[in-house]
């Protein structure tokens, strides 16, 4: 098997975690750091016997022996993702992959004219919760899927001070979607397959910063289900994920430790015992194997486990309406990518008409026309985000 060197642009809490899991995996070579943080990239750089770091992650990108980069900065990834691409390198870049669906098909595009791989950090989705349910729902244990409903909160907004990027509107967009929903959003896709339809209101209650705290949002799945996904910036945690079919229910929490199954006819709870999977380094090795076999991905014969986007679809979009007090979003249409991964991409501005109490109605948007050639999609998708974005 190749081994390759990887280089890692932003080593806070989760880009120390990859750079110290790329550190110990046979498939890395050689690790190379880039962090703003000098201390930090002092530290960690020691700590992982990095080949080089740097302050510059421009530098990082000129080295010729760099074939992949993971991008695991604060705040957004589209400018050090674009140039590492630019740079002819491979790209790994932590969730939420865009903020904006524009950025994500220019990002996209880009991949596919430089026949790089671009894969998106969902690790959740790997949780053994996630993956039992998965089989259980191939092998249609839960007969009919009719419902999912999940929770991903945690109570860090409380503690944010202005100033702080997770604390900043334009990177925590409807709360906390960017930072902890996104997950679920991947994950629910992985298990049902793509959400046709989304209403969604999201407004701030308790955060001590002007962010949205509390989000909630119903789902419409193209097969069918129904689901609801919140996420909240101001609570104790709260992590579960739970689909109800017509023959069982299945209840999964504790970051994939913990599962449940209550079958028709009954009401108790059974527990299932799981065991774990290390989630960050599977994804690291399905991305060096991806590396060093880009022309399979491109004829979609491999597809990097879920984590690799199809450069050759149209990403997701999403929709989401800004109002004053008061915020009403439609997140719609996820095209299909060759790795099943649905990324949450982008915010775009639609305008919408107010009710009595000042609070904009959902407005139904169909999603932008499927199917057809890959080309054919990305005309769809450019046609439909020109006549809804604002
Ligand atoms: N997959 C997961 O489960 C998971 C978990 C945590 C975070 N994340 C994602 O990872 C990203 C980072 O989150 P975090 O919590 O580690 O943030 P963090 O603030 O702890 O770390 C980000 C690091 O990037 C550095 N940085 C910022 N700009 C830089 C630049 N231009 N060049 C080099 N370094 C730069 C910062 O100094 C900081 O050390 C976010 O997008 C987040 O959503 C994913």
């Amino acid at each position: 098997m190749k081994r390759i060197q990887i280089g890692i642009i932003g080593t806070g809490w989760i880009g120390e975690i990859r750079a110290h899991t790329c550190a110990r995996h046979p498939l890395v070579e050689g690790l190379h750091l880039a962090e703003t943080d000098e201390a930090r990239l002092r530290r960690v750089a020691k700590d992982t016997g990095a080949r080089t770091a740097t302050t510059d992650y421009r530098e990082l990108l000129t080295r010729k022996d760099v074939e992949a980069v993971l991008v695991a900065t604060s705040g957004s990834h589209r400018e050090a993702a674009l140039r590492a691409l630019a740079a002819g390198k491979h790209v790994f870049v932590e969730k939420p992959f865009t903020l904006l669906a524009a950025d994500a098909v220019k990002a996209a595009a880009a991949c596919q004219a430089a026949g790089v791989v671009l894969a998106v950090g969902h690790s959740r989705r790997r949780q053994p919760t996630n993956r039992k349910l998965k089989a259980m729902l191939q092998a249609k244990e839960l007969g009919v899927p009719i419902q999912a409903e999940c929770n991903l909160s945690a109570g860090a907004a409380l503690g944010y001070k202005p100033g702080f990027w997770r604390a900043d509107r334009a990177e925590s967009p409807a709360g906390g979607m960017a930072g902890l929903g996104v997950h679920h959003v991947d994950t629910l896709q992985y298990l049902l397959g793509p959400i046709a339809r989304v209403m969604a209101m999201s407004k701030r209650l308790a955060a001590p910063v002007d962010l949205d705290d509390a989000t909630a949002i119903l789902l419409e799945f193209e097969r069918g289900p129904l689901g609801f996904l919140g996420t909240c910036l101001v609570l104790p945690k709260v992590l579960y994920l739970n689909v109800y079919g017509t023959e069982a229910n299945v209840h999964t929490e504790g970051e994939g430790a913990k599962f449940f199954v209550q079958k028709k006819g009954t009401e108790e709870k059974v527990s299932v015992p799981m065991a774990p999977v290390d989630i960050i380094g599977e994804e690291l090795e399905d991305f060096a194997r991806a590396v060093g076999f880009p022309g399979i991905i491109a004829h979609g014969m491999f597809t990097m486990g879920h984590l690799a986007t199809s450069l050759t679809e149209p990403p997701q979009t999403r929709r989401y309406e800004s109002i004053p007090g008061a915020r009403v979003g439609l997140l719609l249409a996820a095209a299909a990518v060759i790795a099943t991964l649905a990324v949450i991409l982008g915010l775009l501005q639609l305008g919408g008409g107010r009710n009595s109490s000042g609070v904009a109605p959902p407005a139904r948007v169909d999603p932008p026309a499927r199917g057809g050639t890959a080309a054919a999609e990305a005309r769809n998708l450019s046609a439909w985000l020109r006549r809804h974005s604002r």
